[in-house]
């Protein structure tokens, strides 16, 4: 073997290396949960600084990379950063993608990924019995992200529905749609738009003052599509929608759909991981009447990005999607082998992301999932009273459902459009200090601020001080 390859294959070494970063992440893991921390939450690096101060890495490699770069990242186990929804990664599940990503066999075909595809099966398993749909009558699979699963479960939906065969044959120039609130995630209008929908196959749905998807609006709605020759083919409901954290109430829009006969997708990639509540389980009442649910792991459930369920009622559905022919990989491509994954997602490589969720449950049992989600949503209505005592925010609900929130700094002397200045300016001056990370959105056309409560370690001595450092900001413009 040459001497490069002997290096790179070298057990010793990565022992060695192996033992020292272990190290480095195990010192960071504590810092991060010590009274003491004073880091901060994220670099304040410009994107053209942080790429010179890499290229030379590039061109001069001093020095050890890992510690280099785990100042330049942004921290998601920080109690400060309460920003995005992706939970800290438990350090179990980060052995575990380590362990898969070593043995690197996938998980798309039997074959190459085994014990990663037996166990997604009972990741699946578990979901739908916790949605409520018998194990024997559910089929489903993991895929990487909600995006891609909102896009796979849409084009299931379209194969069961369309009698016509849209894979082979396209649309025939006729008009499908699909019915979602106008507050659903982006990666849906992506979705029904990759279909080749256009943007008349993306039907709003105005939602009520709780920024719920308004039912009463739906026939109204499905009707003008009908006059406009518009064949709604769905409906999709958020549990809960990005931007404010909203819950749709499922059981209408479900009545809706099983009285038009429509798909109902239920977009869960956030709340989707209150089935491990009992306290919050009830936010997803009617869930259980879904013809498909995607829920993401990596939002809500602790492992590291992209591990996402897409769980279909129907487990026969699972199997319509793609028509794929891959003759070197499976000999009958029509027969419905659960353990041929790849005959139903996008990808055919696919990460052994199973092992990540499968040894969080079980190390920890699924007590570890409930006792997570009951805390975050707990500080959510913590954080609520907060601000609402503060005095000088405001928030578009009064008492949000989820541990996501959204309130913007007010001044009765400043305009909505100064206002919007003003809590642009906030924000981009807490990016710019680094303590804290939080981010911002825009709600009915409004600037807000906006946190997700994601931290097992964040408590509400660091809100507080969130909204302290909020009003020295204010000072100081
Ligand atoms: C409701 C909802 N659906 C889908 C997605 C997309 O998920 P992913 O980022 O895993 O692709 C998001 C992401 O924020 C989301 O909030």
């Amino acid at each position: 073997m040459s001497d490069i390859l002997k290096k790179a294959y070298d057990p010793e070494s990565f022992r060695k290396n192996g033992y020292e970063l272990i190290d480095l992440l195990t010192e960071h893991l504590a810092k991060m949960q010590s009274p003491d921390l004073e880091d901060k939450v994220m670099p304040s690096t410009s994107p053209d600084d942080l790429f010179n101060f890499w290229k030379a890495d590039y061109e001069n490699p001093e020095g050890d990379f890992y510690k280099k770069a785990l100042s330049l990242f942004n921290h998601l186990h920080h109690p400060k950063y309460i920003g995005h929804q992706t939970s800290p990664v438990a350090p179990d599940a980060v052995l575990a993608e380590l362990f898969s990503c070593f043995l690197d066999t996938g998980m798309g075909v039997y074959e190459q990924g085994h014990t990663g595809v037996v166990l997604e099966r009972l990741i699946i398993e578990i979901l739908s019995k916790k949605i409520g749909i018998p194990e024997d009558k559910s089929s489903g699979f993991l895929t990487s992200g909600g995006t891609l699963g909102n896009l796979t479960a849409l084009l299931c939906a379209r194969s069961v529905m369309i009698k016509d065969d849209v894979w082979d044959q396209g649309y025939h120039g006729k008009q499908y749609a699909f019915m979602v609130s106008e507050e659903a995630h982006y990666s849906v209008s992506k979705a029904i738009q990759t279909m080749g929908l256009g943007s008349q196959g993306l039907i709003k749905i105005p939602v009520d003052d709780l920024f719920r998807l308004d039912a009463s609006q739906l026939e109204k709605h499905y009707q003008a599509a009908r006059e406009k020759g518009i064949e709604v083919i769905g409906v999709i409901a958020n549990a809960c929608s990005t931007a404010i954290g909203a819950h749709d109430s499922i059981h209408p829009i479900a009545d809706f759909c099983e009285a038009r006969k429509l798909w109902l997708h239920v977009d869960a990639a956030h709340g989707g991981a209150l089935l491990f509540s009992k306290k919050y389980r009830h936010l997803l009442n009617g869930i259980e009447r879904a013809d498909s649910v995607i829920i993401d792991f990596h939002k809500m459930l602790l492992t590291s990005s992209l591990v996402t369920a897409l769980v279909f009622k129907n487990g026969n559905h699972s199997y319509q999607t793609f028509a794929q022919k891959a003759s070197y990989l499976w000999d009958d491509a029509e027969s419905s082998e659960w353990y041929n994954l790849a005959k139903r997602t996008f990808e055919l490589t696919k990460t052994t992301m199973s092992l990540r969720v499968y040894t969080l449950l079980r190390n920890y049992g699924e007590e570890l999932f409930e006792t997570y989600l009951d805390r975050q949503y707990d500080l959510g209505k913590t954080f609520a009273k907060l601000i609402e005592a503060d005095g000088h925010f405001e928030m578009p609900v009064e008492d949000p459902e989820s541990n996501i929130l959204c309130y913007r700094y007010i001044d009765k002397n400043l305009s909505e459009e100064d206002l919007d200045d003003l809590n642009l300016k906030i924000r981009a001056a807490i990016i710019q200090d680094g303590e804290y990370f939080i981010i911002q959105t825009r709600i009915r056309d409004r600037v807000f601020l906006r946190s997700t409560l994601v931290g097992p370690f964040t408590g509400e001595k660091d809100l507080l001080g969130l909204l302290t450092k909020v009003h020295a900001i204010r000072k100081k413009l």
